[in-house]
């Protein structure tokens, strides 16, 4: 396994272009089991974690090619309806195939998801939603059985213990579209990847209003059609870089982004100082002022502060002399990033369910582990704040949501390299 090496301290200079959403593509790249025509899709992050789901999308039937970017999906001979443990385990964001093998075959069989580091991560509210609209489902040997003689259109409401639900709205939404009647879904999550779903269903032909708004209306269609359509740019990976511009006080420009999806982002940098605003052509630029001010953050739903982006603001937060205070709303416990900054001369603890980041002069570099993806991303800005060097073990976290992680931060001067494992 290799290592990922930092050597911090440098200021960074130049541009970084953002790839496709990961959290789009794979919902949308589910959707493609919807239809048996065949649909390009463009921008597509060449990703562990897509990877993943175009082995799931060969498993249960489909063609699938991939250069470039560029998705094409193509019905194979058989189409199949079981996704199995060993891909669905690997990445949970497999269990998003639920909704279309319902809505296109009646029934699926797909592995419950584990938990992770970031918390138990359950399911009921997909569970909830299929039911309403007519599935009987079963749970044996970890796999969910769904099965539907049809699936017809009901009110749903969709909110959880904590707000509304990415995925699950993903699931039941594309459940609906092929359902018979009309469906609701109240509380739906108002994301951009399921906004850009959203849109990708209705040009596949798709009656659905509503679109990024928690109420969504869906009037069942008979069929779908394949289209051509591009994703939208990570705005999780324009967040992470924007962070990293702030932390290490460097002049980055991040293109092909859409600024107005981290608004929440924006306003917590401007209270601390920092200038982020678009140009023109769209660039984003992110100035930083000489003096920071510590700023509190508390994550939510979108279009709340992005619990995706809560490590690295943290890692940000952990050299800005005075005390911020940053709970996550989404997942109460993703805060297995302290103990490695602390390993790295932060000061940062939990008092409840808050984590309070006093903040000290300067980072050292240490050894630390990756745990989850946007852990290991706070790491790695933690890193190249940090005097010295870091080294970061298991960056096969990172691989699952950084396209060429390595080559966008060389072109802007960052000292990175891997080495092996010892
Ligand atoms: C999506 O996960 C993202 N993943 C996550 O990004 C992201 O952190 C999360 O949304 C929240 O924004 C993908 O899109 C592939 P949720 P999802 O259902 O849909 C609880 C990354 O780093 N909940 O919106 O699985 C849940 O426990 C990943 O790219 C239930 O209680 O998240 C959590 O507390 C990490 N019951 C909250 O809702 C359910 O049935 C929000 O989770 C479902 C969820």
């Amino acid at each position: 396994m290799d290592v990922l090496m930092l050597k911090g301290g440098a200021s960074l200079k130049g541009d970084v272009n953002i790839s496709g959403s990961k959290n789009s593509s794979l919902p949308i790249m589910a959707a493609t089991l919807l239809t048996d025509d065949t649909v390009v899709l463009k921008r597509v992050p060449n990703l562990r974690d897509t990877r993943t789901m175009i082995k799931l999308l060969q498993s249960l039937g489909k063609e699938v090619d991939y250069k470039d970017n560029t998705l094409t999906v193509k019905a194979g001979k058989k189409a199949g309806y079981i996704a199995d443990y060993d891909l669905v385990s690997t990445m949970r964001g497999s269990f998003c195939v639920l909704g279309p093998l319902l809505g296109k075959l009646k029934k699926a069989k797909v592995s419950l998801p584990g938990g992770c580091v970031i918390g138990i991560r359950p399911v009921d509210l997909h569970i909830k939603g299929v039911e309403a609209l007519g599935a009987k489902i079963s749970v044996d040997g970890g796999y969910v059985l769904a099965t539907a003689p049809k699936l017809i259109g009901n009110e749903i409401f969709l909110g959880g213990v904590f707000g509304s639900s990415v995925l699950a709205t993903a699931n039941v939404l594309m459940a609906a579209v092929l359902a018979e009647g009309e469906t609701v879904i109240e509380f739906a999550a108002c994301e951009p990847e399921i906004e850009d779903l959203t849109e990708f269903l209705i040009e596949m032909g798709a009656n659905i209003e509503g679109k990024g708004s928690p109420r969504l209306k869906i009037k069942g269609v008979k069929k779908l059609k394949g289209i051509t359509y591009e994703i939208i740019p990570d705005r999780i990976e324009a967040g992470t870089y924007i962070l990293l511009a702030a932390a290490t006080r460097s002049d980055l420009t991040i293109k092909n982004a859409n600024l107005k999806h981290l608004f929440a982002l924006v306003d917590r940098l401007n209270q601390a100082g920092v200038k982020v605003y678009a140009e023109k052509n769209g660039d984003i630029k992110v100035s930083t002022s000489k003096k920071f001010k510590p700023v509190s953050v508390t994550t939510y739903p979108y279009p709340g502060f992005p619990t995706d982006l809560q490590a690295q603001f943290m890692a940000f937060m952990a050299t800005i002399e005075g005390v911020s205070i940053i709970s996550d709303k989404v997942y109460p416990d993703r805060f297995i990033h302290i103990a490695e900054m602390n390993r790295m001369g932060a000061d940062i603890r939990r008092e409840g369910t808050a984590a309070i980041v006093q903040g000290v002069k300067k980072l050292h570099g240490a050894p630390v582990m990756a745990s989850d993806l946007r852990a290991s991303a706070a790491l790695l800005i933690a890193g190249l704040m940090a005097k010295g060097t870091t080294e970061i073990h298991r960056i096969y976290h990172l691989e699952r949501g950084y396209e060429d992680l390595e080559d966008k931060l060389l072109k802007v001067g960052a000292k990175v390299w891997r080495e092996k494992e010892k």
